[in-house]
Protein backbone atom coordinates (compact mmCIF):
# COMPACT_ATOMS: atom_id res chain seq x y z
CA UNK A 1 0.00 0.00 0.00
CA UNK A 2 1.61 3.59 -1.03
CA UNK A 3 0.23 6.66 -0.51
CA UNK A 4 -0.46 8.28 -3.67
CA UNK A 5 0.61 12.24 -2.86
CA UNK A 6 2.68 14.59 -0.03
CA UNK A 7 -0.22 15.80 1.68
CA UNK A 8 -0.20 19.74 1.15
CA UNK A 9 -2.35 22.20 2.88
CA UNK A 10 -1.70 25.52 1.66
CA UNK A 11 -4.16 27.57 0.53
CA UNK A 12 -4.11 30.64 -1.14
CA UNK A 13 -5.23 33.09 1.15
CA UNK A 14 -3.04 31.50 4.09
CA UNK A 15 -0.97 33.34 6.37
CA UNK A 16 2.65 31.96 7.00
CA UNK A 17 4.17 32.18 10.74
CA UNK A 18 8.05 34.13 10.69
CA UNK A 19 9.27 30.88 10.91
CA UNK A 20 7.16 29.09 8.09
CA UNK A 21 4.58 26.53 8.21
CA UNK A 22 0.94 27.91 7.71
CA UNK A 23 -0.83 29.79 10.99
CA UNK A 24 -4.10 28.21 11.72
CA UNK A 25 -7.10 30.45 13.58
CA UNK A 26 -7.92 26.44 15.60
CA UNK A 27 -10.24 25.14 17.96
CA UNK A 28 -9.36 21.77 19.99
CA UNK A 29 -12.08 19.45 20.47
CA UNK A 30 -10.77 16.98 22.72
CA UNK A 31 -11.35 13.78 25.20
CA UNK A 32 -8.21 13.67 27.35
CA UNK A 33 -6.78 11.17 27.44
CA UNK A 34 -3.03 10.65 27.72
CA UNK A 35 -1.97 11.20 24.43
CA UNK A 36 -4.37 14.06 23.72
CA UNK A 37 -2.75 15.87 26.64
CA UNK A 38 0.92 15.48 24.84
CA UNK A 39 -1.52 16.51 21.82
CA UNK A 40 -2.45 19.64 23.86
CA UNK A 41 1.08 20.57 25.08
CA UNK A 42 2.46 20.32 21.65
CA UNK A 43 -0.42 22.74 20.12
CA UNK A 44 0.03 24.99 23.05
CA UNK A 45 3.64 25.47 22.19
CA UNK A 46 3.42 26.72 19.29
CA UNK A 47 1.44 30.11 18.86
CA UNK A 48 3.25 31.39 16.30
CA UNK A 49 1.12 29.01 14.07
CA UNK A 50 -1.80 27.88 16.05
CA UNK A 51 -3.73 30.46 17.19
CA UNK A 52 -5.95 28.50 19.70
CA UNK A 53 -9.25 29.96 20.44
CA UNK A 54 -10.72 27.38 22.72
CA UNK A 55 -10.47 23.90 23.31
CA UNK A 56 -13.89 22.22 23.45
CA UNK A 57 -14.21 18.70 25.42
CA UNK A 58 -16.47 15.82 25.17
CA UNK A 59 -16.99 12.56 26.96
CA UNK A 60 -14.65 9.91 25.70
CA UNK A 61 -11.27 8.20 26.86
CA UNK A 62 -13.41 8.93 30.30
CA UNK A 63 -16.65 10.57 31.26
CA UNK A 64 -16.95 14.43 30.58
CA UNK A 65 -15.97 16.05 34.18
CA UNK A 66 -12.65 14.00 34.16
CA UNK A 67 -12.16 15.03 30.09
CA UNK A 68 -13.08 18.52 30.80
CA UNK A 69 -10.76 18.70 34.19
CA UNK A 70 -7.63 16.97 32.73
CA UNK A 71 -8.05 19.40 29.42
CA UNK A 72 -7.10 22.26 32.03
CA UNK A 73 -4.61 20.66 33.56
CA UNK A 74 -3.04 20.48 29.77
CA UNK A 75 -3.49 24.66 29.82
CA UNK A 76 -2.05 24.42 33.24
CA UNK A 77 0.63 22.75 32.33
CA UNK A 78 1.53 24.77 28.79
CA UNK A 79 1.25 27.96 31.41
CA UNK A 80 -1.96 29.20 28.55
CA UNK A 81 -4.48 30.71 31.07
CA UNK A 82 -5.56 32.67 27.79
CA UNK A 83 -7.39 29.59 26.49
CA UNK A 84 -10.90 29.26 27.68
CA UNK A 85 -12.03 25.37 28.03
CA UNK A 86 -15.65 24.52 27.20
CA UNK A 87 -17.36 21.44 28.24
CA UNK A 88 -19.39 20.12 25.91
CA UNK A 89 -21.33 16.64 24.95
CA UNK A 90 -21.67 14.77 28.45
CA UNK A 91 -22.30 11.35 26.10
CA UNK A 92 -22.78 10.12 22.69
CA UNK A 93 -25.56 10.98 20.12
CA UNK A 94 -27.47 7.55 20.60
CA UNK A 95 -25.32 5.12 21.79
CA UNK A 96 -23.84 3.18 25.09
CA UNK A 97 -21.60 5.48 26.15
CA UNK A 98 -18.00 3.61 26.55
CA UNK A 99 -15.37 4.74 27.78
CA UNK A 100 -11.20 3.54 27.56
CA UNK A 101 -10.17 3.84 31.46
CA UNK A 102 -7.80 0.73 30.41
CA UNK A 103 -5.65 2.21 28.34
CA UNK A 104 -5.50 5.78 29.93
CA UNK A 105 -6.55 4.92 33.76
CA UNK A 106 -9.29 5.95 35.25
CA UNK A 107 -8.03 9.74 35.52
CA UNK A 108 -7.76 9.48 31.94
CA UNK A 109 -3.88 10.40 32.17
CA UNK A 110 -1.57 7.49 32.64
CA UNK A 111 1.76 8.36 34.62
CA UNK A 112 1.02 11.21 36.58
CA UNK A 113 -0.45 12.88 39.39
CA UNK A 114 -3.32 14.74 38.71
CA UNK A 115 -4.89 17.61 40.76
CA UNK A 116 -8.17 20.09 40.80
CA UNK A 117 -6.61 23.02 37.86
CA UNK A 118 -6.85 26.42 39.66
CA UNK A 119 -8.58 27.76 36.37
CA UNK A 120 -12.47 27.03 36.11
CA UNK A 121 -14.15 26.12 32.97
CA UNK A 122 -15.43 28.97 30.57
CA UNK A 123 -19.31 29.59 31.31
CA UNK A 124 -21.45 28.01 28.39
CA UNK A 125 -21.68 24.47 26.40
CA UNK A 126 -19.31 23.73 24.00
CA UNK A 127 -21.80 23.49 21.17
CA UNK A 128 -23.09 26.59 21.75
CA UNK A 129 -19.65 28.27 21.91
CA UNK A 130 -18.88 26.53 18.08
CA UNK A 131 -22.06 27.49 16.73
CA UNK A 132 -21.69 30.82 18.13
CA UNK A 133 -18.02 31.43 16.93
CA UNK A 134 -18.21 29.63 13.63
CA UNK A 135 -21.46 31.86 13.10
CA UNK A 136 -18.96 35.25 14.01
CA UNK A 137 -15.98 33.84 11.91
CA UNK A 138 -14.72 35.23 8.18
CA UNK A 139 -15.73 32.40 5.58
CA UNK A 140 -13.51 29.42 5.42
CA UNK A 141 -11.26 30.83 8.34
CA UNK A 142 -11.31 27.91 11.47
CA UNK A 143 -9.45 24.80 11.07
CA UNK A 144 -10.78 22.34 14.15
CA UNK A 145 -8.53 19.34 15.23
CA UNK A 146 -10.77 16.93 16.58
CA UNK A 147 -8.88 14.03 19.07
CA UNK A 148 -12.11 12.56 20.36
CA UNK A 149 -15.91 11.14 19.70
CA UNK A 150 -17.00 13.91 17.15
CA UNK A 151 -20.30 14.65 19.03
CA UNK A 152 -20.03 18.07 19.44
CA UNK A 153 -19.89 19.25 16.07
CA UNK A 154 -22.37 17.01 14.94
CA UNK A 155 -24.42 18.36 17.81
CA UNK A 156 -23.53 21.36 16.30
CA UNK A 157 -23.92 20.87 12.23
CA UNK A 158 -27.20 19.49 13.46
CA UNK A 159 -28.88 22.37 15.18
CA UNK A 160 -26.80 24.91 12.95
CA UNK A 161 -26.12 23.81 9.39
CA UNK A 162 -24.79 27.04 8.16
CA UNK A 163 -21.67 26.95 10.60
CA UNK A 164 -19.58 25.04 7.72
CA UNK A 165 -19.57 28.45 6.42
CA UNK A 166 -16.88 29.27 9.10
CA UNK A 167 -14.87 26.42 8.76
CA UNK A 168 -11.78 26.04 6.65
CA UNK A 169 -11.04 22.39 7.50
CA UNK A 170 -11.53 19.43 10.36
CA UNK A 171 -8.53 17.81 10.75
CA UNK A 172 -9.36 14.53 12.66
CA UNK A 173 -7.54 11.87 15.05
CA UNK A 174 -10.03 8.47 13.87
CA UNK A 175 -10.42 5.25 11.83
CA UNK A 176 -8.87 2.59 10.37
CA UNK A 177 -8.48 1.52 7.32
CA UNK A 178 -5.65 -1.25 6.70
CA UNK A 179 -4.37 -1.47 9.94
CA UNK A 180 -8.05 -3.13 11.24
CA UNK A 181 -9.15 -1.33 14.66
CA UNK A 182 -8.20 -0.96 18.30
CA UNK A 183 -11.41 -1.59 19.83
CA UNK A 184 -12.93 -3.90 17.81
CA UNK A 185 -11.39 -5.64 14.90
CA UNK A 186 -12.94 -3.70 12.10
CA UNK A 187 -13.60 0.07 14.03
CA UNK A 188 -11.59 2.37 15.84
CA UNK A 189 -12.29 4.25 19.41
CA UNK A 190 -13.24 7.54 18.86
CA UNK A 191 -15.31 6.83 15.98
CA UNK A 192 -16.88 3.68 17.10
CA UNK A 193 -17.62 5.40 20.45
CA UNK A 194 -20.16 7.72 18.37
CA UNK A 195 -20.69 6.16 14.86
CA UNK A 196 -23.71 8.94 14.22
CA UNK A 197 -21.33 11.93 14.88
CA UNK A 198 -19.21 10.72 12.85
CA UNK A 199 -21.53 9.44 10.21
CA UNK A 200 -23.08 13.85 10.00
CA UNK A 201 -19.64 15.00 10.12
CA UNK A 202 -18.39 12.92 6.78
CA UNK A 203 -21.39 14.19 5.10
CA UNK A 204 -20.88 18.30 5.90
CA UNK A 205 -19.30 18.79 3.18
CA UNK A 206 -16.10 20.27 5.20
CA UNK A 207 -12.63 19.70 3.53
CA UNK A 208 -11.45 16.87 6.23
CA UNK A 209 -8.16 15.41 6.89
CA UNK A 210 -8.45 11.76 8.95
CA UNK A 211 -5.32 10.52 10.71
CA UNK A 212 -6.36 6.76 11.42
CA UNK A 213 -5.02 4.36 13.18
CA UNK A 214 -3.10 3.16 9.66
CA UNK A 215 -1.13 5.82 10.43
CA UNK A 216 -0.45 6.16 14.15
CA UNK A 217 0.62 2.76 14.24
CA UNK A 218 3.79 3.51 12.19
CA UNK A 219 4.44 6.68 14.18
CA UNK A 220 5.77 4.81 17.56
CA UNK A 221 7.82 5.63 20.20
CA UNK A 222 11.12 4.03 21.07
CA UNK A 223 12.83 3.75 24.86
CA UNK A 224 15.56 6.67 23.21
CA UNK A 225 12.81 8.97 21.84
CA UNK A 226 11.12 8.93 25.01
CA UNK A 227 14.13 9.34 26.58
CA UNK A 228 15.10 12.49 24.06
CA UNK A 229 11.93 14.11 25.36
CA UNK A 230 12.87 13.86 28.89
CA UNK A 231 16.41 14.73 28.63
CA UNK A 232 15.24 17.88 27.94
CA UNK A 233 15.29 18.45 31.12
CA UNK A 234 12.40 20.98 31.31
CA UNK A 235 9.26 19.52 33.30
CA UNK A 236 6.64 19.38 30.32
CA UNK A 237 9.14 17.06 29.03
CA UNK A 238 9.41 15.24 32.06
CA UNK A 239 5.54 15.22 32.51
CA UNK A 240 5.17 13.87 28.48
CA UNK A 241 8.12 11.34 29.36
CA UNK A 242 5.69 10.05 32.08
CA UNK A 243 2.34 9.89 30.28
CA UNK A 244 3.95 8.28 27.60
CA UNK A 245 6.31 5.68 29.49
CA UNK A 246 2.91 4.57 31.05
CA UNK A 247 0.88 4.74 27.87
CA UNK A 248 2.68 2.60 25.17
CA UNK A 249 2.75 -0.45 27.85
CA UNK A 250 -0.73 -1.48 26.45
CA UNK A 251 -0.51 -1.39 23.00
CA UNK A 252 2.78 -2.63 22.80
CA UNK A 253 1.72 -5.78 24.67
CA UNK A 254 -1.26 -6.14 22.80
CA UNK A 255 -0.22 -5.43 19.27
CA UNK A 256 3.39 -6.79 20.16
CA UNK A 257 4.69 -3.27 18.64
CA UNK A 258 8.13 -2.24 19.67
CA UNK A 259 6.80 1.14 20.72
CA UNK A 260 3.22 2.90 20.94
CA UNK A 261 1.61 4.88 19.01
CA UNK A 262 0.84 8.80 20.69
CA UNK A 263 -2.32 8.99 18.05
CA UNK A 264 -3.77 12.46 18.98
CA UNK A 265 -0.35 14.26 18.85
CA UNK A 266 0.09 13.67 15.25
CA UNK A 267 -2.91 16.29 14.61
CA UNK A 268 -0.87 18.38 15.70
CA UNK A 269 2.44 17.50 13.98
CA UNK A 270 -0.16 17.59 10.61
CA UNK A 271 -0.78 20.98 11.42
CA UNK A 272 2.30 22.35 11.78
CA UNK A 273 4.20 20.51 9.51
CA UNK A 274 2.16 18.49 6.56
CA UNK A 275 5.13 17.75 4.38
CA UNK A 276 5.94 15.11 6.78
CA UNK A 277 2.69 13.09 5.98
CA UNK A 278 1.65 11.67 2.91
CA UNK A 279 -2.18 10.38 2.22
CA UNK A 280 -4.54 10.24 -0.68
CA UNK A 281 -8.49 12.08 -1.19
CA UNK A 282 -10.77 9.15 -0.68
CA UNK A 283 -14.65 8.41 0.12
CA UNK A 284 -14.92 6.95 3.34
CA UNK A 285 -18.22 6.11 4.95
CA UNK A 286 -19.01 5.29 8.53
CA UNK A 287 -21.21 1.71 9.03
CA UNK A 288 -23.73 2.74 11.77
CA UNK A 289 -25.48 -0.42 11.68
CA UNK A 290 -25.51 -2.64 14.71
CA UNK A 291 -23.10 -5.67 14.21
CA UNK A 292 -19.38 -7.04 13.65
CA UNK A 293 -18.79 -4.05 11.46
CA UNK A 294 -20.08 -0.93 13.95
CA UNK A 295 -18.01 1.88 14.08
CA UNK A 296 -16.02 0.97 10.77
CA UNK A 297 -14.69 3.70 8.80
CA UNK A 298 -14.75 2.11 4.88
CA UNK A 299 -12.41 3.26 2.71
CA UNK A 300 -12.92 3.23 -0.85
CA UNK A 301 -9.17 3.07 -1.26
CA UNK A 302 -9.03 2.17 -5.11
CA UNK A 303 -12.00 4.66 -5.66
CA UNK A 304 -14.20 1.68 -7.19
CA UNK A 305 -17.33 2.94 -6.14
CA UNK A 306 -16.87 6.08 -8.35
CA UNK A 307 -18.26 8.54 -5.12
CA UNK A 308 -16.36 11.58 -4.47
CA UNK A 309 -14.01 12.26 -1.96
CA UNK A 310 -14.66 13.58 1.14
CA UNK A 311 -11.86 12.67 3.24
CA UNK A 312 -7.79 13.17 2.47
CA UNK A 313 -7.03 9.84 4.59
CA UNK A 314 -3.20 10.14 5.91
CA UNK A 315 -1.51 7.05 5.54
CA UNK A 316 2.16 7.19 5.52
CA UNK A 317 4.36 9.56 8.12
CA UNK A 318 8.12 10.18 8.49
CA UNK A 319 8.33 9.34 12.51
CA UNK A 320 11.58 10.41 13.19
CA UNK A 321 10.11 13.91 11.62
CA UNK A 322 7.08 13.68 14.32
CA UNK A 323 9.09 12.75 17.39
CA UNK A 324 12.34 15.45 16.47
CA UNK A 325 9.30 18.34 16.09
CA UNK A 326 7.58 17.19 19.22
CA UNK A 327 10.55 17.96 21.10
CA UNK A 328 11.12 21.08 19.06
CA UNK A 329 8.38 22.40 20.77
CA UNK A 330 8.02 20.35 24.43
CA UNK A 331 11.33 22.36 25.29
CA UNK A 332 9.53 25.70 24.52
CA UNK A 333 7.60 24.82 27.85
CA UNK A 334 8.38 25.35 31.25
C1 LIG B 1 -7.99 7.45 19.84
O1 LIG B 1 -8.80 6.90 20.88
C2 LIG B 1 -8.44 7.45 22.11
O2 LIG B 1 -8.31 6.46 23.08
C3 LIG B 1 -7.17 8.23 21.90
O3 LIG B 1 -7.16 9.38 22.73
C4 LIG B 1 -7.23 8.60 20.45
O4 LIG B 1 -7.95 9.79 20.25
C5 LIG B 1 -7.14 6.35 19.25
O5 LIG B 1 -7.96 5.35 18.73
CA1 LIG C 1 -8.43 11.33 22.10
Amino acid sequence: MTASFIASKAHAADATAPGGGTVHTLIIDTDPGADDVIALLFAMASPEQLKIQALTTVAGNVPLAKTSRNARLAREWAGRPDIPVYAGAPRPLLRTPIHAADIHGSEGITGVKVHAPSQPLADGNAVDYLIRTLRAAPEKSVTLAMLGPETNLALALTQAPDITRGLRELVLMGGAHFNGGNITPTAEFNVFADPHAAEIVLKSGVPITMLPLDLTHKVLTSPERIATLRGIGNQAGRTVADILDAYVQHDMQYYGLTGGPVHDATVVAYLLQPSLFKGRKVNVEVDSREGLGFGQTVVDWYGGLKKPANVTWIAEGDAQGFFDLLTQRIARLL
